[in-house]
């Protein structure tokens, strides 16, 4: 800490420069805000003006339920309005003249491997895969599922369905043939984008393999994929044994080029089904998170403008990935909406060493950077000369999401990357959410609190909640909740209404629930403190506890698993997971390896435990429920601060795994 305070005193603090895109005091801020809470309807009208619709939205445009005890919940915003997202992310700017501006950077796994696509590009290459795309038959409303790296075809796929009024589903490519076909299964796809492959870090990735196998799953399902269009990545052929079935699999590059560089855009109503996003939750199968298109296309544009102070020909990197929230949302949709030139980036962070990002940021000249805590963390501990020897002036905003950030990696980032220069959004929002919720603006007016997610954003009305539903007013900590709906908000959970409502609206009815802990300071500032439920955030990555007991507990020699999260200096949370074993003999590192395997092949590798620690049996309450808060503190080497273990139906289990640790 303190070469970082002598470091911050040297450098000389460049003032922000204020823009028209900026709110440029806290008058103004609480002025829009004010207007923003008590005329939604209004506000969101005015700037929904910015964006093009084919047929403008009726007056009384926005409508909703949050309780419960009122009949389903439901929210429309810009009803009676049409229009169509990727014309607005692409089309336009081209009628504008940014026809040659770049609109993707893509730089590859290696650094050398580079490729720019200007605006005219990729809106002929949208054209063209959107036309081939309704050869295949695919209409308005259908799901297509895609399965690809950061590659720039990724982007074009979402906004080529979104064109057609098709609905995309993407899954990050780390996951496995087992959830990859869970997921396409659960939407019906029947047309699914791939390729053959990626390279990450040293390491390729057989993603054709994959879907090959999550593809015949799908069939003994009941399910058959009729099409499978892979992109040929040339870094990563087709791994041996890996094929092409005649009747199924097309190459991208042997059938989209011929297609039409010319496609009529679909004018959907607002309220279309845009795109799918499966997330965890603290229980069951993943969700489907369902995001429509007026809303989400208005509050992405304006968050993404606002928080990041962005205009046209802004050069922004995000280095989420498009499998997640923040990679449709501040990667494709959000940037394209404001004319940014986004970098895309295909590799690692720290590949093929720990200056990869000083580099990038270097040679793009990227203005807006938005990454997460965990990757501050890793790169942190190596240094600063890492950093300060590639020229950073470039930037002018920093972004920060996912999990919490503590105060040391947050004034890393201010003072040695952003030479103070900077200011940091730390955005908190989620997958559900669809758009930044409470977050810092980049304005000089704006105090930033290391830590603090800070000020709610335009129509958004956080409250925090006591346990049996009070709100607490003032200074104060408690459940973060939302009142009222705001435009990017997920609508429903694919084919599950009832789920959606009961796990964001029952809980406490007339707010949204986040799942998330917070704590309000005399300033109305807001503190994420953490999930309140069993959810675990591993580097950023949502994991639903019960998704990696189920995977444990489905492999035979594993009679019963339970999963906590604990606390990690890098990851944030790392999985901590108890097993017990139809067989004690068992135990052991070959055991460990076995159920590791197992975890990477039925979820992915990123939701492998850290630590399994055998479990003759597991801390039950006497009506059978596993006392999650118990094995915590056992993980955590925390055993003199178990609390009350008196409705443990065996309290002697606890000295028992406490005497296993390590083993
Ligand atoms: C959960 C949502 C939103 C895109 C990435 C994750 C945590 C997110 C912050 C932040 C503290 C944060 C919360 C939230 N989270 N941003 N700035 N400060 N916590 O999306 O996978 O839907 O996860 O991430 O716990 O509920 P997600």
């Amino acid at each position: 800490m303190h070469r970082l305070q002598v470091l911050s005193k040297q450098l000389t603090s460049g003032a922000f420069t204020e823009r028209p895109s900026t709110i440029s005091s806290s008058a103004d801020y609480e002025r829009l805000y004010k207007r923003s809470i008590e005329d939604p309807n209004g506000f969101w009208a005015e700037m929904a003006k910015d964006f093009v619709w084919s047929k403008t939205w009726d007056k009384d445009h926005f409508k909703s339920n949050f309780d419960v005890n009122n009949g389903p919940i439901f929210t429309h915003w810009f009803k009676g309005g049409k229009t169509n997202i990727a014309f607005n992310c692409l089309d336009r700017w081209v009628a504008a003249g940014r026809g040659s501006q770049p609109c993707f950077l893509w730089e590859g796994n290696e650094p050398h491997q580079q490729r720019t696509m200007t605006y005219s590009d990729v809106l002929a290459e949208v054209c063209r895969l959107s036309n081939w795309l309704l050869s295949q038959g695919v209409k308005m409303g259908d799901t297509v599922s895609l399965y690809l790296p950061m590659v720039c075809e990724l982007p074009i796929a979402m906004l080529a369905c979104a064109r057609i009024g098709a609905v995309h589903s993407v899954i990050f490519a780390g996951f496995s043939a087992d959830s990859l076909a869970q997921r396409i299964m659960d939407c019906k796809s029947r047309v699914v984008i791939t390729s053959t492959g990626t390279m990450r870090g040293t390491k390729p990735v057989d993603l054709k393999g994959i879907v090959d196998k999550a593809l015949d799953l799908c069939n003994k399902g009941g399910h058959k994929v009729d099409r499978a269009l892979v992109v040929e990545d040339s870094s990563c052929p087709l791994q041996p044994g890996v094929g092409f079935q005649a009747s199924r699999d097309v190459w991208w590059h042997q059938h989209i080029p011929q297609q039409a560089a010319q496609c009529e855009p679909t004018w959907v109503d607002s309220e279309q089904p845009l795109f799918l996003l499966y997330t965890s939750g603290s229980t069951g199968n993943p969700k489907g998170v369902v995001h429509t298109t007026g809303g989400y296309m208005v509050g992405a544009g304006v968050s993404t403008k606002y928080v990041f102070d962005m205009q046209p020909g802004d050069v922004y990197w995000s280095t989420a990935d498009c499998g997640w929230i923040t990679g449709h949302t501040y990667l494709t949709y959000g940037p394209l909406l404001n004319g940014a030139v986004c970098v895309l980036f295909g590799s690692t962070p720290t590949y093929p060493d720990q200056t990869r990002c000083w580099q990038v940021i270097e040679k793009y000249k990227v203005r807006q950077f938005y990454t997460a805590p965990t990757l501050l963390r890793s790169l942190l501990q190596h240094g600063d000369d890492w950093v300060t020897k590639y020229d950073r002036s470039s930037l002018r905003v920093l972004g920060s999401v996912g999990e919490p950030i503590n105060e040391h990696a947050w004034h890393w980032f201010h003072e040695v990357v952003g030479e103070k220069r900077c200011p940091i959004v730390d955005t908190w929002w989620q997958t559900e959410t669809g758009t930044h919720m409470i977050t810092p603006l980049p304005g000089s007016w704006c105090k930033l609190k290391p830590g603090s997610a800070s000020l709610p954003f335009f129509g958004v009305q956080p409250v925090l909640l006591s346990p049996e539903g009070k709100e607490v007013t003032g200074h104060g900590e408690g459940i973060l909740a939302i009142k009222g709906a705001w435009p990017g908000m997920a609508r429903t959970l694919h084919n599950d209404h009832g789920r959606y409502e009961s796990t964001y609206f029952a809980p406490f009815s007339g707010y949204y629930f986040t799942g998330d802990g917070a704590r309000r300071d005399e300033d109305g500032y807001i503190w994420i403190t953490g999930r309140v439920d069993d959810v675990i955030n591993v580097s950023g990555h949502r994991i639903g506890t019960a998704e990696v007991e189920g995977a444990l507990a489905e492999h035979p020699l594993c009679a019963e698993a339970a999963v906590v999260g604990v606390d990690h200096p890098i990851k944030g949370q790392s999985i901590y997971a108890y097993v017990t074993l139809t067989d004690a003999q068992r135990q052991g590192k070959e055991m460990r390896q076995i159920l590791v395997d197992h975890v990477r092949k039925t979820i992915g590798p990123f939701a492998v435990p850290d630590v399994i620690h055998w479990a003759p049996s597991l801390p039950k309450t006497r009506s059978g429920k596993i006392m999650r808060r118990v094995l915590r503190k056992v993980a955590m080497g925390q055993e003199k601060e178990l609390g009350d273990v008196s409705t443990l139906a065996d309290p002697s289990v606890v000295d028992l795994l406490i005497s296993l640790r390590g083993e």
